[in-house]
């Protein structure tokens, strides 16, 4: 497993989860990376980013949700989060989702998770 480290103290070493043909083009997937599970979305411009799984509101996975834009919207009662932030753009989810740092190795997605835990 190709490890890597960040210079960033707020996240733990990189690990890889998936390739890149193992994500939609447009879309989300969950995985589960060292025990928390997280949504691995990719947007129209190519970006991969990743967000815990769980909505913020209820015990919903965000991964089935929709992605629009920079923004994937929780599929029961309609909150969007902001991929790069976090931050809740639509009630009524008021609280962030954790938001963590994706490395792309080649065909390699990696993760590194955050060490904040909200
Ligand atoms: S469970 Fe996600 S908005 Fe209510």
């Amino acid at each position: 497993m190709t490890v890597h480290t960040t210079e960033d103290a707020a996240y733990r070493p990189a690990v890889r989860v998936c390739r890149l043909e193992d994500l939609p083009t447009v879309g989300a997937v969950a995985a589960d990376v060292e025990g928390r599970i997280v949504a691995l979305v990719r947007t129209e411009d190519g970006t991969v980013h990743c967000i815990d799984d769980q909505c913020t509101h209820a015990n919903v996975s965000l991964s089935e949700g929709e992605v629009e834009g920079c923004a994937i919207e929780c599929w029961l009662h309609g909150s969007r989060f902001d991929l790069r932030t976090g931050a809740p753009t639509c009630p009524p989810a008021t609280v962030p989702v954790a938001v963590h740092h994706v490395i792309i190795d080649g065909d390699d997605v990696l993760v590194a998770l955050t060490n904040d835990q909200n």
